[in-house]
């Protein structure tokens, strides 16, 4: 058993909470909608949004032999077989997919087509909607609920090509309607129906992560907050960019939060995975989730599970949508190393912290790669 120091913000190089919570008011800077920069047809992007050049994608990298190559595919309707070696062999399938990738993606979820297809749609046509009815919903970095355009509150950091609407949807006294939507007339409904069976999916994805980990089927979702966990939804809006090879659709960054499960676009790509230090392209398969785990899984599994850096390209022909459910732990609960997972040769390797704490770390500085779980490493007991 170990005594473990409590974790202080400090230890994330942030000064105070009470700070923190000031600068979280309101956005440093004049929010600037992408989209309405895609579509004034400017030529140049301007120079917030450009990178340095190491940051930049480099189309040129991808033209190689390892180009084909995709994250893995998994049928999660086997995890049901009445076949026990059937179950078992996807079981296996996850953790390696785990273990290699952080990444998969997932067919036969259960989640119904058309809702999948009637949501994505609803989204693409909030996105159509005139600027004033969209600037209703408008978001302040206090709770990021509603329409925005910047994530990281630092004064002049550099942006990326992307609008995106962001909503919560569990706890349910974290959830409301009011700030979803009202037109199209089916969003907020169809938000509701679709957020529920994504969870459903998270939740069974929970139960096999677990028990890859040789812990009892409940344990992370007790971890969790059991039924109080949180989820989120984060739609992401990549207007079209007249200069794709100088900045990205979202940096480098690795989700804070426990699983994340994306629908994208149907017809664009855009997403790319850290593998072996080099960015690979996903290919969406069609009607699949694109599952990966968070920070908060490699937290509770005291490193056995990576939470796997990712980012998004943009491109001068098509706007892209994609849809992102967080299955995040509930807020104000202790985030420690499962004590099973921790033994004298696997020392605990994070400090306890909750995820409102760890969130603010990301909500002020803006996607950074996996400096936020790494800075963590450097607790010693
Ligand atoms: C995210 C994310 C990827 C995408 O919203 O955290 O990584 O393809 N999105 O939009
Ligand atoms: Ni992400």
């Amino acid at each position: 058993m170990y005594i473990y120091p409590r974790a202080t913000l400090h230890l994330l190089h942030l000064h105070s909470t009470k700070m923190m919570m000031n600068c979280l008011q309101c956005w440093p800077e004049p929010v600037i909608r992408v989209q309405h920069l895609s579509e004034t047809g400017l030529t140049r992007i301007p120079e917030r949004y450009v990178k340095k050049p190491s940051d930049r994608p480099h189309f040129l990298d991808s033209i190689d032999t390892e180009v084909n190559i995709n994250i893995p595919v998994i049928d999660v309707q086997e995890l049901l077989s009445d076949d026990m070696s059937l179950r078992r062999k996807t079981a296996a399938l996850i953790k390696d997919a785990c273990r290699e990738w952080g990444f998969f993606q997932v067919v036969n979820h259960g989640v119904r087509q058309e809702l999948m297809e009637r949501t994505r749609d609803v989204w693409r046509q909030f996105f159509e909607l005139p600027m004033e009815e969209k600037q209703k919903y408008a978001n302040t970095p206090r709770t990021y609920e509603g329409y925005g355009s910047r994530v990281g509150v630092e004064k002049g950091i550099k942006l990326d090509w992307c609008d995106y609407f962001f909503l919560h949807y569990l706890p349910l006294g974290m959830r409301d309607q009011t700030k979803w939507p009202s037109f199209p007339l089916s969003c907020r409904e169809l938000v509701g129906e679709y957020s529920k069976e994504v969870v459903k999916v998270g939740e069974k994805m929970m139960k096999i992560l677990s028990s890859n980990l040789g812990l009892e089927e409940e344990y992370l979702q007790e971890a969790f907050g059991g039924e109080e966990m949180s989820a989120c939804m984060r739609i992401n809006y990549y207007p079209k960019c007249p200069q794709p090879e100088l900045t990205l659709g979202l940096s480098p960054h690795s989700d804070p939060g426990g699983l994340t499960l994306l629908l994208p676009d149907e017809n664009v790509s855009g997403l790319q995975v850290r593998h072996r230090h080099r960015w690979l392209t996903v290919t969406p398969i069609p009607n699949a989730f694109i599952v990966n785990l968070g920070d908060q899984l490699q937290v509770v599994s005291n490193g056995n599970y990576k939470s796997v850096e990712h980012r998004v390209i943009v491109n001068s022909v098509k706007e892209r949508v994609s849809l992102a459910l967080f299955y995040n732990p509930k807020g104000d609960i202790l985030m420690k190393p499962a004590e099973q997972l921790v033994t004298k040769d696997h020392p605990p390797l994070y400090p306890p912290m909750t995820f409102d704490e760890y969130r603010l770390y990301i909500r002020t500085r803006g996607p950074s790669g996996k400096s936020q779980v790494d800075s963590l490493l450097t607790f010693h007991q």
